[in-house]
């Protein structure tokens, strides 16, 4: 759990980067309907969590540095105990005040009323466009009647800054307490991949595996962070596979990324493993290439280390991999400058990780990779697949799809795997699969 006073540090620490004379703007996100009468579960806006810990929808929250009444305002839905009956309880302006810190609350029905008022007496707004369009609507809109009303001497404030610059950045660095959340989130992500292995067997179907996934989440008060990846066979070829439908056959591989989302912080874990549970010899030797190349990019995640060094570590590993066993042909060198082992190899070997799956921070500073830092987490997750069909490659290798995925924190020495619990060699994989068959 993220404490009341953490969240006060946070917007503390916003507030002082801001500056006087500016406001934040930070809407929670809608409801979203799903069909007739029915919605998608809830998921808070990360920003808007980031900063407040407030759950609830239809909230607004505004930061004013230096405001005399108050620098933290919340716009939230009032207490009623009709619809509380039906859609649950709500904290109203009194529990925004009491439980969630705020200096002053309003209705959110009044925001309209209030909110141009505000702006009116600050120079720059901190605003994020594009999340939330229906949103943005209205922003514009407080601005254009501030404009409308000049003649009568009202000055629309002159500058819009994007606030993800400051708070994005802030989110990039993790604190303790986070860091003991995500670490939470990675191991109940491990259980589950533990379970599935177990319960993996030729002739059961994805969805009664993703369904052991579910198990773990669900028993833990976690969720999904993102919709598991079940994909037997040629299916581990596609690479945001959800349809989860085929039946596991003899002899195929079975890739699983799916990863636990505790307090809205995300695990991302990957595993491969036989669905009968032994490699075959062809599966084993390119499994063992993903595998050194893993190692190799997450020895690189290391302080002062920039962003790109295990992508780097991990082609190298990949391509030479993809020489010994013929797969590529010619020097590795030449294949790693050309990026011929784009074919089998297509997306990066990670991205950061926080309250959104593939979280917020820049890659980029000033035209250069970034350099890593203590408290930045990423993954680490080289794959190759190579699909049905795949011209000037042996039939053998056919329907191979493999990915290893581990969720790391960067330390002032070096790093953290958060997601070890899961095994990955290629003799605890089948030391545990052949448990109990
Ligand atoms: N699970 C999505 C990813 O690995 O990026
Ligand atoms: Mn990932
Ligand atoms: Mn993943």
């Amino acid at each position: 759990m993220i404490s009341r006073k953490e969240f006060m540090r946070r917007r503390r620490q916003l507030i002082r980067m801001m500056g006087r004379g500016s406001i934040a703007i930070i809407p929670a996100a809608p409801v979203r309907p799903r069909n007739r009468d029915v919605e998608y579960p809830y998921r808070p806006d990360s920003d808007f969590q980031y900063m407040t810990g407030f759950g609830e929808p239809e909230a607004v929250a505004v930061l004013i540095p230096g405001r005399d009444h108050g620098e933290y305002l919340l716009f939230c839905r009032e207490r009623d105990p009709k619809m509380e009956t039906w859609t649950g309880r709500r904290a109203g302006t009194q529990g925004a005040v009491e439980l969630y810190d705020a200096d002053d609350a309003f209705p959110i029905g009044d925001i309209d009323e209030i909110l141009p008022g505000l702006l009116e007496s600050c120079d720059r707004v901190f605003y994020t466009m594009g999340s939330h369009p229906d949103f943005d609507r209205h922003v514009l809109d407080w601005v254009k009647r501030i404009r409308e009303g000049a003649r009568s001497g009202l000055r629309a404030p002159d500058e819009f800054v994007s606030l993800e610059h400051l708070l994005h950045d802030m989110r990039l660095y993790k604190s303790r307490s986070e860091i003991r959340v995500m670490r939470g989130a990675a191991k109940v992500a491990c259980r589950a991949h533990r379970r599935a292995m177990q319960a993996c067997r030729p002739g059961r179907h994805e969805f009664e595996i993703e369904a052991e996934l579910l198990h773990e989440f669900r028993h833990a008060n976690m969720q999904p962070a993102y919709p598991c990846i079940v994909g037997g066979g040629e299916n581990g070829c596609i690479l945001h596979y959800t349809d989860n439908r085929a039946v596991l056959r003899d002899g195929d591989l079975l890739l699983i990324d799916a990863g636990a989302e505790y307090d809205c912080y995300a695990s991302d874990v990957t595993r491969t493993f036989p669905v009968n549970g032994r490699f075959s010899p062809p599966q084993r030797a390119l499994y063992e290439v993903v595998l050194a190349a893993q190692a190799a990019a997450i020895r690189q995640v290391q302080p002062g280390n920039d962003w790109n060094a295990p992508h780097a570590a991990a082609i190298k590993v990949l391509t030479r991999g993809l020489v010994k066993l013929g797969i590529l042909k010619g020097r590795s060198a030449d294949l790693i400058r050309n990026e011929a082992y784009r074919r089998f190899y297509m997306h990066r070997t990670g991205h950061w990780l926080g309250m959104d799956v593939h979280d917020v921070g820049d890659y980029k500073v000033g035209g250069e990779w970034r350099v890593l830092e203590p408290g930045m987490v990423l993954t680490v997750e080289p794959g190759i697949y190579i699909p049905e069909g795949s011209r000037g490659v042996a039939k053998k290798w056919w329907n191979i799809g493999i990915r290893i995925e581990d969720d790391v924190l960067v330390t002032n020495d070096g790093h953290e795997v958060f997601s070890v619990d899961a095994p990955k060699s290629v003799s605890e994989i089948e030391a545990l699969m052949g448990e109990n068959r």
